[in-house]
């Protein structure tokens, strides 16, 4: 058994000794100076909603934003993150965020297209030449501003940050892919939108939407041939177990963001709101730093438990795939702008810069 798998059925024996129901982070966590803070004993407890697992850096990111909060409010207010997809799929948790019954959630970029459908931009296949350039623009207010608050006024939703989550890669039980045609009649999980459904149709697979928590199974099972997303999420979540070959295909380097019901954020006091919107750099900070780390332990992981990784892949050949979708989309004129930012800072930051 590898000591993930120990781990994990140790975990999962405690919660079925204790009996504890569906949980989040919280209580007795060690601030560091040794202090215990419990934020689940603060006045107000906002729920994090997060589809990943407890060892990934946006979950610890999250934890210390919590206690943070806590702090600087003086107990007023706590987050209690809940891992693992607990609260659901990103699909339905946003609605969730949105009516105010889930206060905040880590989202991934394709599914806000169903809110909004110019998020694509920063969703589509090869758009960002190097992570120094993605962070320029989410770091420039002149580029996200309006796009951000286009959902706040239709949504109710306030994106407090943009993330760093990898770059995505396919991966599959049959074949290493090196060409377009090696994705010949497999079957790929995607996220849930529409964007992503047709870079794999153009990549050459076959797509199929659907939340992360079932791949496991879906790709066990043999319903699914593979799918394609970042090395964390490929270890992490035992994907490498069950789909062994894993090829670079560098096809999308697409954000996270935390998001934040926007009625409860206003209602805070002044200060308070103050106080908490300047802990996000914090945790945009530890976040990204951490998941580079992330990702050379889950590749060293990876390989111990069998996994193949293949660096021989005909990439422009899968970048002129995609074309088409590139250009389809970027159809009106707010995504023009936002694509010619993007432009911009990818000049600046080119690739290996
Ligand atoms: C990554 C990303 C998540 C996303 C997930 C997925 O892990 O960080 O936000 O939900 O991929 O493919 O569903």
């Amino acid at each position: 058994m590898t000591r993930k798998k120990v781990l994990a059925t140790a975990a999962a024996a405690l919660t079925i000794t204790l009996g504890l129901a569906a949980c989040g982070s919280g209580g007795g966590i060690d601030g560091g100076d040794g202090d215990d803070i419990d934020v689940t004993s603060a006045d107000t407890v906002w729920r994090l909603a997060f589809n990943q697992t407890e060892e990934h850096p946006q979950y610890l990111a999250a934890v210390e934003l919590g206690e943070a909060l806590y702090e600087a409010t003086d107990g007023r207010y706590g987050i209690e993150v809940y891992a693992n997809e607990l609260l659901g799929t990103q699909a339905d948790v946003v609605n969730n965020v949105s009516e105010g019954s889930v206060e905040m959630m880590y989202i991934g970029g394709p599914v806000m297209e169903s809110f909004n459908e110019d998020f694509i931009v920063f969703n589509l296949p090869y758009m960002f030449a190097s992570q120094e350039a993605q962070a320029g623009v989410f770091a420039d207010t002149e580029v996200t501003g309006d796009l951000f608050a286009s959902i706040e006024e239709s949504k109710g939703i306030t994106v407090l940050a943009a993330l760093f989550a990898g770059v995505r890669n396919v991966y599959n039980a049959e074949r290493p892919v090196v060409e377009p045609e090696d994705l010949d009649g497999l079957k790929l999980r995607v996220q849930q939108s529409d964007s992503q459904v047709r870079m794999i149709e153009l990549m050459g697979g076959v797509a199929s939407p659907m939340g992360q928590g079932e791949v496991y199974t879906a790709l066990q099972s043999g319903v699914l041939d593979g799918a394609e997303n970042n090395e964390t999420v490929y270890n992490a979540l035992n994907h490498d177990e069950v789909a062994e070959y894993y090829s670079y295909t560098r096809h999308l380097m697409i954000p996270d963001y935390l998001l934040m019901n926007t009625d409860i954020l206003a209602d805070m006091s002044d200060e308070d709101r103050e106080a908490f919107q300047a802990l996000i750099p914090d945790l945009v900070e530890s976040a990204n730093t951490g998941f580079l780390e992330f990702i050379d332990e889950s590749i060293a992981a990876s390989e111990e438990a069998g996994a193949q990784f293949n660096d021989d892949v005909n990439v422009e050949a899968f970048r002129e795939r995609v074309t088409p979708l590139v250009e389809e989309s970027i159809n009106n004129p707010v995504r023009q702008d936002l694509f010619d930012a993007v432009q911009q800072y990818n000049e600046q930051f080119p690739a290996g810069s």
